[in-house]
């Protein structure tokens, strides 16, 4: 007999049924922490989640393809995506309280026009070769982190520039939530681990 430990997760994919989640653990005491992601779920994102586990009792892990931080000619449409084998990783490996997937029309409605730009520590080495994508880095960041409200959001230290702006926009826009870094995981041959390695 094989032992089935999936455990149903929790979905939702509104910002109304967010928020009325996080809400009523919040009335209860508890402490929220959020571990944004694009997807494509591998062993470095698990570890993230590990961490937020460490420091807050109610985790909320996202999965959303950001339309934002890709440029017209970069790999948005091809981006790997597995919605099905992500909500089972998380099931079986890393089981968090609730999964917010929202759709590209929850997150930029019609009509939205708004941009978070970081000067400073947005320019130079990732943004020479892609200057539109940390204006969708912090735009998305900071629309989770409103919408989600943590107390702890945990990101890869394998963007480490991308660390950098969300820390700073935190900061400057004073948002009530601790950024941690999460130490990047590699594969045997020291390649940091990637869903983007899916492409190699
Ligand atoms: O690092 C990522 O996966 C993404 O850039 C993030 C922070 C989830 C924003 O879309």
């Amino acid at each position: 007999m094989t032992l089935d430990t999936t455990r149903a997760l929790p979905i939702v994919r509104t910002i109304n049924d967010l928020r009325s989640q996080v809400f009523s653990w919040r009335r209860a005491g508890d402490r929220v922490g959020f571990v944004p992601t694009m997807g494509a779920l591998h062993a470095g994102h698990l570890s993230l989640v590990e961490m937020a586990k460490a420091r807050a009792n109610r985790i909320v892990v996202s999965l959303f393809v950001n339309p934002a931080q890709f440029a017209p000619n970069e790999d948005f449409e091809r981006y790997p995506r597995n919605e099905a084998g992500d909500l089972e990783k998380l099931s079986r490996q890393a089981y968090c309280d609730l999964v917010y997937l929202p759709a590209v029309k929850e997150m930029y409605p019609d009509g939205f026009s708004t941009a978070v730009r970081v000067a400073g520590v947005s320019e130079g080495l990732e943004s020479a070769a892609r200057p539109h994508f940390f204006g969708g880095v912090a735009t998305v960041v900071t629309k989770l982190l409103m919408q989600v409200q943590p107390d702890i959001a945990i990101f890869g230290e394998k963007d480490y520039q991308q660390l950098l702006v969300i820390k700073r926009l935190v900061k400057d826009l004073d948002l009530p939530v601790e950024i941690v870094g999460g130490a990047t995981l590699r594969e045997h041959d020291g390649l940091a681990m990637s869903s983007r390695n899916a492409y190699l």
